[in-house]
């Protein structure tokens, strides 16, 4: 199976890259895939092994020429493994992507004067291309690794598919990249995965044509380090009558997504992306807010800090604090890895539009309104199990029945 990851040269994508390109070497262990345990190990999904890379970036070239400066700052891969997949990333090469509505901090990545004179249908249709010709009729997939973008226009929410093809005849400005990315994804009859906060194919009108033309869609924004501890540890208040009072998390990072998102715009998306997860695990809103602060000195890892406050028996205040200390692009590699053999399996069984199912992986879930990660499991698996979209979770289920995995291997 073949990957296209938007943003090719990014840590995220280059760890994912490098560490699947050293496992099939048999130079590191393939450790943190969920698709490898049971019962994933038993579905019919693309081997590892066969696992091929491409994609784009800001500016073109290949692979090799970044990876070693990308690595650095993540200190996941010995030297020696990054020389030993060197000839592989020689001939991973990066076509030119498309920069539009990324907002002033994505510009400023760009070499050079950022290139914004190609029409919305001219970048749609180079892209369509690009895609078509690295898939070559193999099974292929989309992965959005890109820097987030600024939040979109509310507007486009509301444009269904005829609204949002005349706005691309009109060159609507509106339209974002990664928008653009997505509808060249469908219209290549791809599977497209938006591991970021970015719209994407998020658009109403991007369902409509993916579910038209009979394309899975996953999303949106992965769900990797303080998010993934919340939906975890959230639903334990529910489920023990504890009231949150409040809960305030403050998130400092030094890569360039950290960067990104030190601009206030694209900050927004991230933001709103991880605030609405305690409302649907608890069934209320605490106190509190959510900080993200860039803090070059971390590199590519982010430290989240997280302070409770809680009431229980008798009205009696309570408080727990955590830290989490993650390496971003370690904690998110296999999980795009994952992702992709489990969208090309959706694919292969016919499914179309937003697999709910897949929510585990995302900060937004698309096509499931469940953030309780225990439930968003059993979704997950009853999904593999039912071989069906309907394997929705029961909302109003209180108990999170949260089964064994090993016990349900076949
Ligand atoms: N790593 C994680 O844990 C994690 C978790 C959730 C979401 N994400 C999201 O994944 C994305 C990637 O994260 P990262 O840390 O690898 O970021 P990064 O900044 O290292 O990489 C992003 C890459 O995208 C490229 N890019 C930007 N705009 C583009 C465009 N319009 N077209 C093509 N390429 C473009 C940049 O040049 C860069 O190479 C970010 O949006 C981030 O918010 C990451």
């Amino acid at each position: 199976m073949k990957i296209w990851i938007i943003g090719l040269r990014g840590t995220t994508a280059t760890t994912a890259t490098v560490g699947t390109l050293a496992a099939q070497r048999g130079l590191l262990p393939l450790e943190g895939l969920l698709t490898e345990t049971a019962p994933f190990g038993a579905l019919p999904l693309a081997e590892v092994q066969t696992l091929e890379f491409g994609g784009c970036d800001l500016s073109p070239g290949h692979l090799a020429g970044t990876a070693h400066a990308t690595l650095a700052a993540v200190g996941a891969f010995p030297t020696a493994v990054v020389e030993a997949v060197m000839p592989e990333l020689e001939r991973i090469s990066i076509t030119r992507g498309t920069l539009r509505g990324g907002g002033r901090a994505v510009e400023a990545l760009a070499e050079g004067e950022p290139d914004l004179s190609e029409s919305a249908r001219e970048a749609i249709d180079r892209i369509t291309s690009d895609l078509q010709g690295f898939a070559a009729g193999a099974p292929a997939v989309v992965v959005n690794l890109a820097s987030t973008e600024p939040l979109t226009d509310p507007a486009l929410a509301s444009w269904d598919l005829a609204a949002l093809e005349q706005a691309l005849d009109a060159d609507d400005s509106r339209i974002p990249a990664s928008s653009l990315y997505a509808y060249a994804a469908v219209q290549a009859r791809l599977p497209y995965i938006n591991f970021t906060p970015s719209a994407g194919a998020s658009l109403p009108a991007l369902i409509e044509l993916a579910r038209e033309t009979g394309v899975p869609l996953a999303g949106r924004d992965g769900k990797t380090g303080e998010t993934l501890v919340k939906t975890a540890l959230a639903p334990m208040f529910a489920i023990r009558a504890l009231t949150v009072e409040g809960w305030y998390g403050t998130n400092i990072l030094g890569n360039t997504d950290g960067q990104v998102l030190a601009d206030p715009e694209n900050r927004a998306s991230k933001i709103t992306s991880k605030q609405g997860v305690l409302e649907a695990c608890l069934g209320y809103s605490p106190e509190g807010d959510v900080r993200i602060d860039y803090f070059p000195p971390l590199a590519d890892h982010k430290v989240a800090w997280n302070f409770i406050q809680f009431r229980g028996w008798g009205g009696h205040r309570m408080r727990m604090q955590f830290t989490w200390e993650g390496t971003d692009a370690v904690l998110a590699a296999p999980l795009v890895l994952d992702l992709a053999r489990l969208i090309n399996f959706a694919w292969q069984r016919g499914e179309a539009g937003p697999i709910g199912a897949l929510g585990l992986f995302f900060k937004t879930p698309e096509g499931s309104p469940e953030m309780n990660l225990h439930r968003q499991y059993e979704a997950l698996l009853r999904w593999v199990e039912a071989g069906g979209q309907q394997a929705e979770p029961a909302l109003e289920d209180p108990a999170l029945r949260l089964p064994a995995p090993q016990r349900r291997a076949s």
